[in-house]
């Protein structure tokens, strides 16, 4: 099964992919993760993207289609993973599907801008396996401290309020075009992709339910 799960900054798509991998048994392929695993080595890919990041931009359709392939091919792909934080643009939409890469099931999460900023300010997160804690919805059981490897949690960088309000904009810009590309596609017949809209200001576990369900069938 393969599943896109689409959603503003915030919406809790991290948060809804490692219920869903739980699940399913299949790897969450989160875009963003991986571009901070590329700027903690130091690698070429986290050089360019690092400064882009930090304002709150897209990285470049090239690099990150690439990535995204590499990834896929990895035998841990071989029954489906979960797409988080892509694709975000319509080219790399385009390049799933030129790529002929099937779509079960795409799930957007919905949350008002207003609600993002102070979501995202209490964040906390366990960078090695980009664990997502909350202070307040979803605290850890020790505070700053990942409850599986005991190891310290971080805050992003770009949960700053400035870079939060340029993360939006480009989601209003940029990715929520993608909203009405996988409706249109939903239409197309029995192949194609089943779109579902969730309300994300419900709790954690309310929607976890609300997903789990659908993709159950
Ligand atoms: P990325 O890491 O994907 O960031 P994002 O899309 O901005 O999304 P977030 O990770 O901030 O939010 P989320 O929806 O995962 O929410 P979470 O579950 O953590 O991308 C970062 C950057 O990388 C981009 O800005 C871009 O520069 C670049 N990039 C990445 N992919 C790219 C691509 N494909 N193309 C080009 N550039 C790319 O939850 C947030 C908080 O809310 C947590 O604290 C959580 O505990 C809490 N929470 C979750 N659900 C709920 C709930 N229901 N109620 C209350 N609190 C909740
Ligand atoms: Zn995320």
């Amino acid at each position: 099964m393969r599943i896109i799960l689409l959603g503003p900054p915030g919406a809790g798509k991290g948060t809804q992919a490692q219920f869903i991998s739980k699940e399913f048994d299949i790897p969450q392929i989160s875009t963003g993760d991986m571009l901070r695993a590329a700027i903690k080595e130091g690698s070429e890919l986290g050089k360019k993207a690092k400064d882009i990041m930090n304002a709150g931009g897209l990285v470049s359709d090239d690099l990150i289609i690439n990535l995204v392939k590499e990834r896929i091919a990895k035998p841990d792909c071989v029954n489906g993973c979960i797409f988080d934080g892509f694709p975000r643009t319509i080219p790399q939409a385009q390049a799933l599907a030129d790529a002929d890469v099937a779509i079960n099931h795409v799930v957007e999460i919905s949350v008002p801008d207003d609600e993002i900023v102070n979501r995202l300010s209490g964040r906390r997160q366990h960078p090695n396996s980009g664990r997502v804690y909350h202070i307040h919805h979803n605290p850890p059981k020790v505070d700053g401290i990942d409850d599986v490897t005991g190891e310290a949690l971080i805050q992003r960088e770009d949960d700053k309020e400035s870079t939060i309000r340029e993360r939006l904009a480009t989601y209003h810009e940029q990715t929520s075009t993608l909203v009405g590309f996988y409706q249109a596609k939903a239409e197309e017949g029995d192949d194609a992709p089943k779109y579902n809209k969730f309300d994300g200001t419900q709790g954690i576990d309310d929607v976890k339910q609300q997903i789990l369900s659908v993709l159950k069938g």
